[in-house]
Order: structure tokens, then sequence, then C-alpha cells
């Protein structure tokens, strides 16, 4: 198998570099480190290989995108509040042909109304969001079924 059979990229957007401290009635104590290392254990088990990348700027995650084809078999990614807007970050996911997993920490649809449309799941296999960190995990699982060939 290529190596890049293997490999996942998971993406964090905008304030996520902020978790632990960052309203954590809404979003918990547990920071983007431990959330990383989580996914990076889990990884292990799973036989898969992953690359982390957080960024405040749209352009940047775009690039990863952009650079996914051929070094990655699948995208985990939290576009945090580009969710709800980025028409960029979403036409970046549909050019490439790599899926990709929708993650959110927050359950998006009971809370405030301007997040309840998300401009990402159109062009994602799937999306998991409201288990807090477990989010992730549950993306992950989902990520090294895909991988596996099954969707479920
Ligand atoms: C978020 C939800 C978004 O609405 C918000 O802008 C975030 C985080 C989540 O993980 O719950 O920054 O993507």
């Amino acid at each position: 198998m290529e190596a890049f059979k293997k490999r996942v990229l998971v993406l964090h957007g905008p304030n996520l570099n902020l978790l632990g401290k960052r309203e954590p009635e809404v979003y918990g104590t547990t920071t983007l480190e431990n959330i990383n290392d989580m996914l990076q254990g889990r990884a292990v088990e799973l036989g898969l290989e992953l690359v982390f990348m957080q960024s405040n700027y749209e352009g940047k995650l775009i690039d990863a995108i952009q650079q996914a084809p051929g070094n990655y078999a699948c995208i985990i990614i939290n576009p945090a509040a580009f969710t709800h807007y980025s028409i960029a970050v979403r036409d970046a996911l549909a050019a490439v042909n790599v899926p990709a997993i929708e993650v959110h920490l927050s359950n998006i649809y009971c809370r405030e109304e301007f997040r309840h449309h998300s401009v990402i799941s159109a062009v994602a296999i799937g999306q998991i969001a409201g288990f807090g960190a477990n989010s992730y995990l549950l993306a992950l699982e989902a990520a090294a079924n895909l991988i596996k060939g099954t969707k479920l």
C-alpha cells in the first residue's frame, strides 16, 4: 500500500489554539495539545499516521488542503468559524479528491442561529458535532473505516 494511504491530515481552524481557556463552558477545558495527543495515541493503535496543523488564516488552511492529494488518504477538519461562511475553504475541499470529515466540539445546531448552517457539510463525507474533544476521536474512527473501505 502506498504510504500516503495511511496518512490523515488533521486541520484545526481559527481560535482553536485557545482551547482550554476559550469559553470553557462551550468548548471544555481540554487543550488542543491534549486533543492532538489523544488522537495520536489512537492513531498508533489504528496503524495511521497523523499530521496536525492549526491556523488562524484561511489561506494557510486552503494551501494545506490543496497539498493533500497524493499525501493524505483523508482530511479531518474543524473549520471553526470558517464553517459558516468560507466558500474558499469549501471550494478547496471540493477541488481535491480527498475525503474530508467535518468536526465540531459543540453542537452547532443548538447554538446561535448563525452557526446552524455549515457551508462545508455538502463537500464533506460526514459531520460529527457536539461530543467535545471526543468528536475528533469519533472522526478518527470514521477516517480509519473509510480508509479500510468500510464507510460505517
Ligand atoms: C466550532 C463551532 C464554530 O461555530 C466556532 O466558530 C468554533 C468552533 C466547534 O468546534 O464547536 O470556533 O467549530
